[in-house]
């Protein structure tokens, strides 16, 4: 595949009427625009067209049992999307949470492509909260289908610098809107489930969910038995190098990496610490010299940390490294989503 990928930078990351135009443009043709939203950037194509979509699993050698998210910036253009009445439970979470790093599994209308949700009689449904994604969809005028602008197995983009490592030549348009906010994608809840089922933790919390509408089941992460999100079984988020996670409190963490540095150190291993100031001080403090690291910020600041994950796994993956040992964060609120993609790079690896 080798496409001429053009690159259209946003000044501050606004919304530029000519720029959106041409990207709105190549939307309607049936063409593939990566574009910032508030959590990762997205890859997208009209979710109507059959072979936009086709266009999106090419470029990410995405496999096609993989269902995509379909982004929306307006209420009509949702309802358009759902067979029957929306569930009350949409318009509740919709209007709470939207614009937002929600998405919403609800029964697919038959104009929806199949292919969109891989056979799915459903179809998840978010509208992001990035003045550049909005700004695109109303302007083009469809319902975008776009699932994180990495290819398949990479960390979800923060920056249109990572987007064009993956994608340049096999996609036609990049908008470059500077890094995004949240850093790791959208919670995605089933609303066909009852109670809801939370298939992925992100920026909106189970507590949040919780509390909108009482009690919300969890989906089991991996092992046997159905798997109730088709994304939940594939290899995301794997760093080249094992990636080893070191559990506990600050005290913990930073002994935890003393001791594996030492210990590695001795074998004439080159170590890697993707870890949080604090513990970067501590081991520093107590003479650890990683190989490289990387600093996720302040530990108590979650959405700093969460953030700058994917930068730093994919700044890993630029090391020669034998191996990178990761921190663990407390699990509450955005800690959840934190950890989920965490144990997803680390397990996946031990499952080949
Ligand atoms: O934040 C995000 O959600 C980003 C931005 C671009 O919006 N998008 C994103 O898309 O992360 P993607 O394709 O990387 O992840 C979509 C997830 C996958 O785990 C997929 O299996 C699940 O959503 N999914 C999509 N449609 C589904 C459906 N009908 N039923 C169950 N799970 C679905
Ligand atoms: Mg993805």
């Amino acid at each position: 595949m080798s496409k001429a990928t053009r690159i259209l930078r946003l000044a501050s990351g606004q919304p530029d009427p000519n720029t959106l135009a041409e990207a709105a443009a190549v939307l309607r043709r049936g063409g593939t625009v990566a574009f910032p939203t508030e959590t990762v950037y997205g890859l997208g194509a009209d979710a109507l067209q059959p072979e936009a979509l086709a266009g999106i699993f090419a470029a990410k050698g995405r496999p096609l049992d993989n269902p995509l998210i379909v982004h929306i910036a307006g209420w009509e253009q949702a309802e358009a999307l759902i067979a029957g009445e929306p569930p009350p439970l949409f318009w509740r979470l919709g209007r709470l949470f939207w614009p937002g790093p929600l998405t919403l599994v609800v029964p697919r209308h038959g104009r929806v492509p199949a292919a969109v949700s891989a056979g799915l009689p459903t179809v998840a449904i978010r509208w992001p909260a990035h003045p550049v994604a909005e700004a695109l969809i109303k302007l083009a005028a469809v319902a975008v289908a776009a699932p994180s602008a990495n290819l398949s197995g990479r960390p979800s983009p923060t920056t249109a610098e990572h987007v064009e490592v993956d994608l340049a030549g096999r996609i036609d348009l990049i908008l470059d809107g500077g890094p995004t906010g949240v850093g790791i994608e959208s919670t995605v809840l089933d609303l066909t489930r009852d109670p809801p089922l939370l298939l992925r933790p992100g920026g909106i919390t189970r507590e949040m969910l919780a509390e909108a509408v009482g009690e919300v089941a969890v989906a089991e992460a991996a092992g046997s038995g159905p798997v109730p999100s088709p994304g939940m079984k594939y290899r995301h988020y794997a760093p080249a190098a094992p990636l080893r996670l070191l559990a506990g409190d600050e005290a913990a963490v930073a002994a935890a990496a003393l001791n594996e540095l030492t210990g590695g150190r001795s074998a004439g291993l080159r170590i890697g610490l993707l870890a949080s100031r604090q513990t970067l001080r501590a081991v520093a403090a107590g003479g650890g010299r990683p190989g490289w690291s990387f600093d996720l910020g302040d530990r108590r600041d979650l959405a700093a940390v969460a953030a700058s994950l994917y930068r730093g796994l994919r700044q890993a993956d630029a090391q020669d490294l034998d191996l990178i040992l990761g921190e663990c964060f407390p699990e509450a609120g955005l800690g959840a989503a934190l950890m989920d993609r965490l144990r997803r790079a680390a397990d996946m690896q031990d499952n080949g």
